[in-house]
């Protein structure tokens, strides 16, 4: 069964607790967490002492997509603050010491660890991680804002992903995040995915869960 983790971007932010209420009604399975610095991304979500807040009123599992620079500067605090999952951006690391050091940080603290690659990235950029990851990240729009277009090219990606899944005997899961709508999760469920983020189309609607039901 798929698994839908709505975006928390595109919730009201003046009612947080009553959105995640709703979509823990409404059957969520994880609960996607945006973190934006106006460096990484053109744009500015919300942080760690947030994140804080919300892992006390919920038991999703807290799925941390960062969006920043340097995550290697801030992930210790996102860690204490209740995260299940942190993803970084593979284009936000200089190098690939870094890179393996990062993930095992994250594991030694018993936290799952992710990588997220970019439209334009292509999955050869984290064949040498992959066996490591927990999560890989497939984004299906420019990263930065919510309720963009769908990108095609997102579905090769995944179905590379689980071709090189099988072949490896790895056990990551496929996470695709971006213009995800009934059409386009169908497209991506078709591809091999697990894992389908929605932030615009379940939180911009009267009825979360009829929407997060339509995902699965
Ligand atoms: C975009 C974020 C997404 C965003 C998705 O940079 O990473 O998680 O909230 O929003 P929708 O589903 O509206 O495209
Ligand atoms: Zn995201």
């Amino acid at each position: 069964m798929i698994k839908v983790a709505p975006s928390l971007l595109s919730a009201n932010f003046a009612c947080l607790k009553d959105d995640i209420e709703k979509i823990e009604n409404g059957k969520a399975d994880w609960l996607h967490y945006d973190v934006m610095d106006g460096h990484f991304v053109p744009n500015i979500s919300f942080g760690y002492s947030i994140l804080k807040d919300v892992s006390k009123v919920t038991n999703l599992f807290l799925d941390v997509h960062l969006m920043i620079s340097e995550p290697q500067k801030y992930v210790d605090e996102f860690i204490k603050s209740g995260a299940n999952l942190i993803v970084f951006h593979i284009e936000a690391m200089e190098n690939k010491e870094d890179t393996l050091a990062l993930i095992h940080h994250i594991k030694e603290n018993n936290v799952q660890v992710g990588i997220s690659i970019k439209p334009n990235t292509p999955v050869d950029a984290i064949q040498d991680y992959l066996s490591l990851l927990d999560v890989v990240l497939v984004m299906s729009v420019e990263p930065g804002f919510g309720g963009q277009s769908f990108k095609e090219i997102a579905l090769d990606k995944i179905k590379d992903l689980a071709t090189r899944r099988k072949e490896n005997s790895t056990h990551y899961l496929i996470e695709v995040d971006g213009g995800i709508n009934a059409t386009t999760g169908k497209q991506c469920k078709n591809a091999g995915v697990d894992v389908l983020v929605a932030g615009s189309y379940v939180f911009n609607s009267d009825d979360y869960t009829q929407r997060i039901t339509s995902l699965k």
